[in-house]
Formats: structure tokens, C-alpha cells, sequence
């Protein structure tokens, strides 16, 4: 791709990042999304940074003054009415100024901070802003490991799929079971008249996704019982990984912020966090796999969600077995990552997070590999991602064996990767 090309690209991306600013909040997308989502907005923070610091940072300062007093950081930000969503504020009831949801996303929080203050231009403004985060972060990171791990494994559990960000991957499909689908109050999804039914998730497990949701209302969102309470209690090895990255990320910082017990908090619940996520290790797969933590069994589902992982400082051993793993799938579509294995009888190419291939998982996928020295399967991702790009437009997610670009368009954390992929993460290895 030549200079022309990219400056082209990057100008694109941008404008996106532009089209979908609500001024101190960014929307994922116009209609299908119509609020502030959490780690939709950490990663489109990266994207800003490449052009606007500021406006990077108040992305993230928009996201966390919507914090809840236990730490939580919500998944979505209702900051104005649009009858266009569903699940919407009426029905989640969480009483806060501004509406939020109840459940949290993927923390990539620690990880985005960091990376936005290496790289400011104003140190000193960057460091003032970070300082006020980093203390926010924290909170919510001591939250994740009491809430959402009681018994302190070093491991967190999500207690609804959209915790995950990976809404119905087909790693909930068993644990999902054990949660009703009955009596939940009538309601008309939102969703489908936005983007085509056959390619967003099915009907029951919308009844499921509600029947958590009026669950936990009905617990009054108290997250000392949440955990408990819930019939689905998963350990996601990608949350974890983004979690423990997070927290290593975070520690660096406040260490160079001079905030010395937040650096060393971080610095120990990553180390810990690191020790127990070998507990998801599965040599059968060559990959990390889900834990029903309910049933205390590793779910038999080759996902994306366990090469995540190699965002974290995981063993040597591990994140090459990883790049093998995305070798393999490489040979088995046209687009890498696929968010499920395609071998698997349940990948299913358009369906959301059950194959489809999404920028944003490329993009932590191929930092962790350049990390790891694995430049190569690095850049074999990032030419997939602005391949992908090219041929279909900033969309949602696209089919990995087509290409073909499917849910919204004109996606803002699309857009923001892009500006990433071409700032150069997962840079080119240097010729020899
Ligand atoms: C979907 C995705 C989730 C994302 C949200 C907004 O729910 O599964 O990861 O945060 O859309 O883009």
C-alpha cells in the first residue's frame, strides 16, 4: 500500500471517528447503536489519539464519570433518549443520574490509557488527565476481583454474555442452558430492523439475555449478590487476559505517575491473574478455552476468545502454540481472525461473534503476537484487517471465507483500527 494509499484510508477512518462524535462521546454506529459502549470506547480513545489528544482523553473521562459508587463501569451510556435500542433504560432500572446499563464489558481501560500517554505529545497535560484515570481504573479493577471473583481465584467470571463483548459466541451455548427463557415480560428487539436477522443472534437467546437481565433488576443490581445470584457464571479466558493486561498497563503508568500502591496493587492481581489463567489452558485445542465456573468444566469451544490471551505476558510456550493455532485458521479461511473455528460444525460465517471476523479482536490479537516476536502472523493479520477494509468499507465484522461486510457500517472502533493498523501496530518486521 503506498503513501497515497494510506493517507487516503487514515482520512476515511477519521472522518468516521468525526461523523460519530456526539462531542464528549463517540456512538459505535448511527441507528443499530445508538448510546456510548464501554470498550467500544477505550479502543476508539487509540483511534482519536492518532489526531486529537484531547478529545482522546475525554472520550475515557466521559465513560468512567458514569462509574457506579462499587467501581462498575457500565457497558452502555444512556446519555439521551432514542427509542431506536432495545434493551433500553426502562428496562434495565439501574437508577443512576444518567442511565446506564448494569453489567460491564471487556476492561481494555488500563491498556488504552497507557498506550494514549506513551504516545501524547503534551507529557504534562497527558500525565494530569491519566492521573485522574489511572485512580478510576483501579477502582474498577479491585471491583472486577471481589464482585466478579468471590473466592479469589485470580480469575473473573462474566455474569451475562454481553460482558464478554462477544455477545453469542457459541462459548455460551452450554452454560446457557441452565438459564430460563420463560416468563420474561413481552418486548419487540430493536435490533433486527437495523441489520439482517439472519446474521444477529436468535430469538431464545434473546429471551435468555432478558430473562438475566430482569434477574439481576430484580436483585436491585446489589453486585455483592450478582455473582451468586446468577445461573451463568463463566471465566472468558479473553475478558481475563484484557483484564490482566490491563492491570499490568495500568501499573507501568501510575508507577510513572508516581502513584506507587496503585502500581504495586496492579502490578500483583496481574501477576496472580497471569498464574491462574493456565487453569484454561487446553492442550486438545492447543488454545485457552472458557471455565463454567457453575460446573467447574472447561466448554468445548474453540473460539476467539481463547487466542485473546496473547495480549497478556503469557508464557512462551503458550503464545507460540497461539500463533500455530491462527496459522491453522488462516489455512481454513480467506480473512483471519475468525471468531470461531471454522472446523467447528457450530462456526457460522455471518453470524456475529459465532464466525465473523472483527478488527478490534485483530488488532489486541496482533499486538500481543508482535509482543511475543511473532511478527509475521502479525502482519499476515494486518494485511487480512486493511484488506477487509478496502473491499467492504468500515463495517461491524465481515465473513472471514468472502469478505463480505456484514451489521452496521461506517463502525467508529472499526474506523479507529484502521488508524491504528496504519500507525503501525503490528508493524512489518524489519528486513534483514
Ligand atoms: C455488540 C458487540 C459488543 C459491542 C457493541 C457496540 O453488542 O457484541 O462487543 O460493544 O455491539 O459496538
Amino acid at each position: 500500500m503506498n503513501r497515497e494509499h494510506r493517507a487516503r484510508l487514515a482520512s476515511q477512518a477519521a472522518q468516521i471517528l468525526r461523523e460519530n462524535d456526539r462531542g464528549a462521546y463517540t456512538v459505535p454506529t448511527k441507528g443499530l447503536y445508538p448510546f456510548q459502549w464501554n470498550w467500544d470506547s477505550c479502543l476508539t480513545a487509540l483511534g482519536f489519539a492518532s489526531f486529537d489528544e484531547d478529545r482522546a482523553w475525554r472520550e475515557m473521562e466521559t465513560l468512567f464519570a458514569h462509574q457506579w459508587p462499587d467501581g462498575m463501569v457500565p457497558h452502555i451510556v444512556f446519555h439521551q433518549e432514542d427509542e431506536g435500542y432495545f434493551p433500553g433504560p426502562e428496562v434495565w432500572q439501574t437508577e443512576r443520574p444518567v442511565p446506564t446499563s448494569g453489567i460491564t464489558q471487556p476492561p481494555v481501560a488500563g491498556f488504552a490509557a497507557r498506550r494514549i500517554h506513551e504516545r501524547s505529545a503534551d507529557k504534562a497535560e497527558s500525565a494530569r488527565r491519566a492521573a485522574a484515570l489511572v485512580k478510576k481504573i483501579d477502582r474498577w479493577h479491585a471491583f472486577l476481583y471481589t464482585a466478579r471473583d468471590p473466592r479469589r481465584e485470580g480469575l473473573v467470571a462474566i455474569i451475562h454474555p454481553w460482558e464478554s463483548g462477544r455477545d453469542n459466541a457459541v462459548d455460551w451455548d452450554e452454560p446457557f442452558r441452565r438459564v430460563p427463557h420463560e416468563g420474561i415480560a413481552p418486548y419487540r428487539r430493536r435490533d433486527v430492523e437495523h441489520a439482517d436477522p439472519a446474521h444477529r443472534p436468535t430469538k431464545e437467546q434473546y429471551d435468555r439475555y432478558l430473562w438475566l437481565l430482569e434477574h439481576f433488576r430484580h436483585h436491585g443490581w446489589d453486585n455483592e449478590l450478582l455473582h451468586d445470584v446468577s445461573p451463568f457464571r463463566v471465566v472468558d479466558p479473553g475478558f481475563n487476559a484484557i483484564l490482566i493486561r490491563s492491570c499490568a498497563d495500568l501499573a507501568a503508568l501510575a508507577e510513572e505517575l508516581g502513584m506507587d500502591a496503585i502500581a504495586r496493587a496492579n502490578r500483583a492481581r496481574a501477576e496472580k491473574g497471569l498464574k491462574a489463567l493456565e487453569r484454561l489452558w487446553s492442550e486438545a485445542h492447543g488454545q485457552y478455552l472458557c471455565l463454567d465456573r457453575t460446573t467447574d468444566a472447561l466448554i468445548d469451544s474453540p473460539s476467539v476468545g481463547g487466542l485473546i490471551p496473547l495480549l497478556a505476558a503469557i508464557p512462551e510456550v503458550r503464545a507460540r502454540a497461539l500463533g500455530s493455532r491462527i496459522e491453522a485458521l488462516g489455512a481454513r479461511c480467506r480473512f483471519v481472525v475468525p471468531s470461531h473455528d471454522p472446523a467447528d460444525p457450530r462456526f457460522d460465517a455471518k453470524r456475529y461473534w459465532r464466525g465473523p471476523a472483527w478488527l478490534i479482536v485483530n488488532y489486541l490479537i496482533a499486538d500481543g503476537l508482535v509482543a511475543a516476536g511473532m511478527d509475521r502472523v502479525a502482519e499476515a493479520i494486518r494485511a487480512s484487517s486493511l484488506e477487509l477494509i478496502e473491499k467492504g468499507g468500515f463495517a461491524e465484522y465481515y465473513d472471514p471465507m468472502t469478505g463480505e461486510p456484514c451489521g452496521g457500517n461506517r463502525f467508529t472502533w472499526t474506523a479507529a483500527m484502521v488508524l491504528e493498523f496504519l500507525n503501525g501496530a503490528a508493524r512489518q518486521p524489519a528486513p534483514a
